[in-house]
């Protein structure tokens, strides 16, 4: 599946979720299909979404050419983040396991037509699901110069944010900023040369990619509600890609995981929380998995198991 997306941390994640013959996981970012095809490999079931429609009709087209997969996959155009509604609309009870493994797919970069690359040139789109309304364009030329600015600091940890802003609305007064290029070429007119963390247009494209996708919004809860539908002994794992999102998966299986979450100050639990998980481990990619693949190097897996 290499053409499409090279699946990170492949073996990791599927050897975490203890795949069986016959037992059931939810895959909710399908993509190219590589952790849906190894756990249908290893002998076991998926029911899987995504929002984006081309990484459904790849996978649909990738796994039907195994005909031993037949019958044994679900694939659903949704937000994971619907997983209750998804789950029950398949008459599924419960799951032995789930993977969520985050944020856009290589093909979904590289396609200049899909507007998320600094590199490339394309219409400024970014949109995950292509029936949404909103869109890069829309963020970039109807946002304030403030919205802008607090987009670009907080979902892209920019210190240059206010620069970056005021010379987007500075830019699009003159005409609407319509491709990734222009808009690369304004963001790195306020970058000062030699910083490192890569491309300068890098955080402010990661900034609007979050934005447009609405992408940490609803993550916890999402986790969560997966992890409800998990038979005990099933595991989740989380394959997060940049600090905001590990900072919620991290945060989130950590609330699961204790028996209390009232304020330390209390003298006494008046909560009730019941830990329903154990944290298994965080893992990040091997030396060897970043040498053949430079887009894992951000990558931090998560498996917590149900109790
Ligand atoms: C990193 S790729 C997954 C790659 C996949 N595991 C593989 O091995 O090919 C992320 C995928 O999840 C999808 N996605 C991201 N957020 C989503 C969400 N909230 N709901 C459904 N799909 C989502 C993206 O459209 C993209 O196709």
């Amino acid at each position: 599946m290499s053409d499409y997306h090279v699946p990170v941390m492949l073996c990791e994640t599927v050897d975490a979720l203890r795949v069986g013959t016959g037992k059931l996981f939810f895959d909710g970012t399908l993509g190219g299909g590589g952790h849906t095809g190894e756990i249908l490999r290893r002998g076991g079931r998926v029911i899987a979404t995504d929002r984006d429609m081309e990484a459904i009709d790849y996978s649909r087209m990738k796994l039907s050419q195994t005909a031993d997969y037949n019958g044994k996959y679900t694939i659903v155009k949704d937000n994971f983040k619907n997983v209750l509604e998804v789950l029950s609309a398949n008459e599924i009870e419960a799951l032995d396991g789930a993977v969520l493994d985050l944020g856009i797919s290589s093909h979904q970069v590289d396609e200049n037509l899909r507007g998320f690359s600094y590199s490339g040139n394309g219409l400024l789109d970014m949109r995950m699901d292509r029936d949404q309304y909103l869109s890069a364009m829309t963020v970039v030329n109807e946002y304030t110069e403030e919205e802008l600015s607090r987009i670009i600091y907080t979902y892209g940890e920019e210190r240059f944010a206010r620069k970056i802003a005021r010379s987007i609305v500075e830019a699009r007064s003159k005409s609407p900023i319509e491709t990734t290029k222009r808009l690369a070429e304004i963001v790195k007119s306020c970058v000062p040369e030699g910083k490192k963390g890569g491309h300068p247009a890098k955080k402010t494209f990661q900034a609007l990619r979050i934005e447009v996708n609405n992408e940490l919004s609803g993550l916890g809860e999402a986790i969560c509600d997966i992890v409800s539908k998990l038979k005990s002994g099933g595991r989740i794992a989380v394959i997060s890609f940049h600090s905001l999102e590990d900072r919620i998966v991290k945060q989130t299986l950590k609330t699961l995981s204790v028996d209390c979450v009232c304020d330390k100050s209390l003298p006494v639990c008046v909560c009730n929380h019941k830990a329903s998980v154990k944290l298994i481990g965080k893992y990040k990619p091997s030396a060897e998995e970043t040498a053949r693949n430079s887009r894992c190097k951000s990558a931090t897996l998560r498996v917590a198991e149900k109790l």
